[in-house]
C-alpha cells in the first residue's frame, strides 16, 4: 500500500534553481561506467547516495537520472516539445535498427503523425479480438513444451528447462499473428533469430555501435538482418495495396488504409512494434513467473482463478473475450506488481529540449534524461515494504494512495511517447500467465528472484530455468 508523502508544489519552489546533485571526478567516471554495465545496481547506489535525482557527466555530455514519483509526474506532463526523442544516443544503435523513420525517434509534427496513423489501428476492439487467439497460441506452445518435458524425462531423467526461450517464442508469434496473421507467424523463428542479432546489438557498448563501413562485423550483420526484415514487412504491405482482404482487424491493413504514412514509414512502424514489442513483454513475463512462483500462495491462487474464469485447462479459447479478461483479477494485479519491481526498461531516455525546471532543479537544454522505472517502482516514499512482492497492495487503497500508487507505477512510461503496446502487453501477460498455471507445475531452480541483466530490456540473469511438469488435473 502506498504511504503519505508530500511533495514541491510551483508555490512553494525556491527562487532559484540548484546544480542537480551528484559525484564528481573518478567517482562520477565509475559510476557512469556502472550505470552501463550493471545499470540496476548503478541506479540504486545513485538514488542511495544522491537521492532520487542525481547529475552525471559522460565527457561533454550532462546525464540527469530521474526516480522521484512525482518530479516524473511533472515531466510527463510537460509539453512533447520541452523533450527530443531524436537525440544522439537513440541516434547511434536504435534508430539503425529501427530505421529513421520511426516513431520512437521522431519529434513533433513527424511524430505525431507517425504515432497517431498507428494509434488509430490499436483501437481496444481490435486488441480484444486477439484474446481466443493469445489463449490458442499459449495453449499450443505450453503443449509442445508438456511434450517436449515427457520426453526428456523419459530419455535422461531432465524435467528441468530455461523457459526464456519459449516465452519468446510465445510472445514473438503473438504478436507477428497479430500484426500480419497467421502464415507470418509461421516465420517466428527465422524472423526471431534476426530480431536476436539486432536487439544484442542495441544492448552493445555505444561504441561498438558507431557507424562503420567494416564487413563481417556485428554492424554489418545487422544491416543485412535488417533489410531482410525491411523486404518481408514490405512484401506484407504490398500485398495489402494490391489485394485488401477487408478484414476489420487486420492491423497492417488499417494503418495502409488510413493513408496518413507512406511505404517506408509504414514499415518502421511494424518494424518499431514488433521490435519494441515481444523482447520486452518476454522478459516482462519471465520476471513474473520467478515472483509468482516464489510468492507464498501466489501460483495457486491465479491457478484458482484461471479455473474459475477460463474453465477447464483444455479448449477454452473459442470463448475467452474481454469480459473473461477483466475477470481474471487477481492475475492481472500479479501483472501490475511483477512490473512494479521488475519493469522491462530499467530507465527510458530524452533529452531535454530546452531549459527544463523540475522541482528544484533546472535541467540544461540538451541533458540526456534518464528517467527511472526502477527507482519510482521501489520508492520507499510510494511504496510500503517496497522489495516486497504483493499483488494486493493495490486493493482498497484510499483515493490519496492511488494517486501516489499511479504516479509511482510507470513501467511503461507516460506522455506523448507513452508505451503504445502498454494495452497488448498486460493482455498478452495476463492471459499467458493465467494458462500457464492452469496446465503447469513450476518449481523455481533458485530460492531467490535473479538480479537483472540488460539496459534497454531489463531481463533475469541466467533466464527462467525452472523444474517444469504438467499439472496433471
Ligand atoms: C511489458 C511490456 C512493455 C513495456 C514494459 C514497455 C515499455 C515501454 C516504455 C517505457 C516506452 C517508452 C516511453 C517513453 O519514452 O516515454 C515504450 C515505448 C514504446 N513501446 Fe512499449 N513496452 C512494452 C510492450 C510493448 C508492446 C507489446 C508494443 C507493441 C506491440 C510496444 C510498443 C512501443 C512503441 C511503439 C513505443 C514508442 C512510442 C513512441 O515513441 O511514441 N511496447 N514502451
Amino acid at each position: 500500500m502506498p504511504s503519505a508523502k508530500s511533495g514541491p508544489s510551483e508555490a512553494s519552489l525556491p527562487p532559484r534553481a540548484q546544480p542537480l546533485p551528484g559525484p564528481r571526478g573518478l567517482e562520477n567516471l565509475s559510476r557512469v561506467r556502472q550505470l552501463f554495465e550493471d545499470p540496476a545496481t548503478a541506479l540504486d547506489g545513485l538514488c542511495e547516495t544522491y537521492g532520487p535525482i542525481c547529475g552525471l557527466r559522460l565527457g561533454p555530455a550532462r546525464i540527469a537520472v530521474i526516480g522521484d514519483p512525482e518530479l516524473l509526474h511533472a515531466m510527463f506532463a510537460m509539453p512533447a516539445d520541452s523533450f527530443r526523442w531524436s537525440h544522439k544516443f537513440n541516434m547511434v544503435g536504435v534508430r539503425f535498427v529501427v530505421g529513421r523513420r520511426s516513431m520512437i525517434v521522431s519529434d513533433g509534427a513527424d511524430h505525431h503523425r507517425r504515432r497517431g496513423s498507428v494509434q488509430s489501428a490499436f483501437t481496444r476492439r481490435r486488441l480484444n479480438t486477439w484474446i481466443p487467439m493469445i489463449v490458442d497460441r499459449a495453449d499450443r506452445a505450453i503443449g509442445e513444451l508438456i511434450r517436449e518435458i515427457e520426453t526428456s524425462a523419459a530419455k535422461t531423467g531432465e524435467t528441468e528447462i530455461d523457459l526464456s526461450p519459449v516465452i519468446q517464442r510465445l510472445i514473438l508469434g503473438v504478436t507477428l499473428h497479430a500484426f500480419f496473421g497467421e502464415d507470418l507467424a509461421a516465420r517466428a523463428d527465422e524472423i526471431g533469430v534476426m530480431y536476436g542479432r539486432m536487439q544484442k546489438f542495441i544492448e552493445a557498448a555505444a561504441v561498438k555501435q558507431l557507424p562503420h563501413p567494416i564487413p563481417f562485423s556485428a554492424r554489418s550483420r545487422v544491416r543485412s538482418d535488417r533489410h531482410a526484415v525491411d523486404e518481408i514487412i514490405d512484401a506484407e504491405i504490398a500485398k495489402r495495396r494490391a489485394h485488401p482482404t477487408g478484414d476489420p482487424f487486420d492491423i497492417l491493413e488499417a494503418i495502409v488504409i488510413d493513408g496518413a504514412l507512406s511505404d517506408p514509414e509504414i514499415r518502421d512502424q511494424v518494424k518499431t512494434l514488433i521490435g519494441a514489442g515481444y523482447d520486452t513483454t518476454s522478459a516482462a513475463l519471465a520476471w513474473m513467473l520467478w515472483c509468482a512462483t516464489l510468492a507464498s500462495g501466489v501460483w495457486s491462487r491465479i491457478r484458482a482463478e484461471a479455473d474459475v474464469v477460463l474453465g477447464e485447462p483444455d479448449g477454452c479459447s473459442d470463448v475467452a473475450d474481454h469480459a473473461t479478461l477483466a475477470r481474471l483479477e487477481f492475475t492481472q494485479r500479479v501483472v501490475h506488481e511483477s512490473l512494479r519491481l521488475h519493469p522491462a526498461g530499467l530507465v527510458g531516455a530524452r533529452a531535454a529540449g530546452t531549459d527544463v525546471r523540475l522541482g528544484d532543479y533546472t535541467i540544461r537544454k540538451g541533458t540526456l534524461i534518464v528517467w527511472s522505472p526502477h527507482l519510482a517502482g521501489r520508492d520507499p516514499g510510494a511504496w510500503a515494504d517496497p522489495l516486497r512482492f504483493d499483488p494486493d497492495r493495490f486493493v482498497d487503497l484510499t483515493p490519496q494512495q492511488k494517486v501516489i500508487s499511479d504516479q509511482a507505477w510507470v513501467p511503461f512510461g507516460r506522455g506523448p511517447h507513452m508505451c503504445i503496446g502498454f494495452a497488448l502487453a498486460q493482455m498478452e501477460l495476463t492471459l499467458i500467465l493465467a494458462r500457464i498455471a492452469q496446465r503447469l507445475d513450476l518449481t523455481p531452480t533458485s530460492s531467490e528472484v535473479p538480479r537483472p541483466i540488460g539496459m534497454v530490456v531489463n531481463r533475469p540473469i541466467g533466464g527462467a530455468p525452472f523444474t517444469v511438469a504438467a499439472s496433471g488435473r
